[in-house]
């Protein structure tokens, strides 16, 4: 390995009899990348990286590949670490590992938060379970009803959608469903955690009013529980705040983001507030591929790329498509639009002009256009959805 970074030119030949496992430096596991003939390998320089980070899905969130592949790059030949144990992979300690700037960048975002690295949304759910319970020594989760937080067993069990949980039950004992009306009546001195997307996605496109949430912060204090937000799909900037949390006034004492947060490579993190207790210790909880550092540089990108610019430049598109279309409803650019009918006819018809949109539910078209949509872009959308929603 050291050769080869001595010799790139020969790297091609030698590399295809070097070890696949990273060399170890200091104890610490180091990743350099070369290139071999079967694709990018382990090496200190990479010109060609960033052609197949473009190749992936890099550009599907934020429209902006050369930025989050140079920034990318810049990570993989600092010579990253693999957090390959279970104290390396929590991070609760932030200072010893690969995932530092990002670690750095996020808890900054948050003020003063430990964060653990995961590689889905549904996995940062699972960790924020396990958290919630041994934080607090309750056993209950409040969550609402039309909910979503993920498909494996843990993460179904909070989800408040008999259709996704039926065929898999008996599902985790101790999942309770509310309403934002009947919260009160749902948690009490067993609650653990209540558990709330602040704008249910998959159930909807639903936003939570600013008094729900201060209710949902009362009784959790009150009973002593933990306020997790389910932050997957509205976080890093998809609502026009890094966490949606920050336009409806409430601070959880935990959150979880997935989705956008490595611009389309695997991520997951659960986020905790520094006022929370830590409550997690080395064994307690781990991911072999956690924090590693392709996603996590791709992420210290993303992290950097959402400035107040862009943050102002999401609320102002999601007041334009608001003004322009009926019926919407939403956070920043997590919009639905509700039809009368069906909107599979809807769905088709855009498509054949081009556009592609999502849906929420059978009259619920959802709108979660890449935040760096441009305006011109946007009232091209615009007139499109005008014409086939005529
Ligand atoms: C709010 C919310 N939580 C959790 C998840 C699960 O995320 P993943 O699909 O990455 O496991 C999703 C996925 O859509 C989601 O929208």
């Amino acid at each position: 390995m050291m050769f080869a970074a001595r010799h790139p030119g020969r790297v091609r030949r030698l590399i295809l009899f070097a070890p696949a496992n990273p060399f170890c430096d200091l104890g610490k596991q180091l990743i350099h990348f070369y290139q071999t003939r079967f694709g990018v390998w382990f090496a200190r320089r990479i010109p060609f990286l960033p052609r197949m980070l473009k190749a992936t899905a890099l550009s599907r969130m934020y429209g902006d590949p050369s930025r989050v592949s140079s920034d990318a790059l810049d990570g993989y030949t600092q010579g990253l670490h693999i957090p390959g144990t279970v104290d390396h992979v929590l991070h609760f300690e932030g200072d010893r590992n690969s995932s530092l700037r990002m670690v750095r960048g996020i808890k900054n975002r948050f003020g003063g938060a430990d964060a653990f690295f995961c590689n889905s949304g549904a996995e940062a759910i699972e960790a924020a379970l396990k958290w919630a319970r041994k934080a607090t020594g309750h056993t209950e989760f409040v969550a609402l009803e039309g909910s979503f937080h993920g498909r494996t067993l843990g993460a179904l069990s909070v989800t408040g959608q008999p259709a996704k949980r039926t065929a898999f039950e008996p599902l985790l004992p101790g999942a309770v469903f509310a309403t934002p009306e009947t919260l009160a009546e749902h948690v009490g001195p067993e609650t653990a955690a209540i558990l709330l997307e602040p704008v249910q996605g998959e159930g909807g496109v639903h936003p939570l009013s600013a008094e729900t949430l201060a209710e949902a912060r009362a009784l959790a204090d009150r009973h002593g529980a933990v306020l997790v937000f389910d932050e997957v799909q509205t976080g890093v900037g998809r609502c026009g705040s890094f966490f949606a949390w920050e336009r409806l006034g409430v601070k959880p004492d935990a959150l979880t983001l997935a989705k956008g947060l490595a611009n389309g490579l695997p991520i997951g993190a659960l986020l905790v507030g520094h006022d929370a207790p830590t409550a997690f210790e080395p064994g307690d909880h781990a991911s072999t591929f956690g924090g590693n550092p392709v996603t996590c540089a791709a992420a210290c990108a993303v992290v950097d790329t959402i400035d107040e610019d862009l943050l102002a430049h999401v609320r102002a598109l999601s007041d334009r498509f608001a003004a322009a279309l009926p019926n919407t409803r939403g956070l920043g650019l997590l919009l639905a639009v509700e039809v009368d009918g069906p909107v599979a006819p809807i769905v088709d018809a855009a498509l054949a002009r081009g556009l592609v949109i999502g849906t929420a539910g059978p009259t619920t078209l959802r709108l979660t256009p890449p935040l760096t949509l441009s305006t011109g872009e946007a009232d091209q959308a615009i007139s499109l959805l005008t014409e086939v929603l005529a």
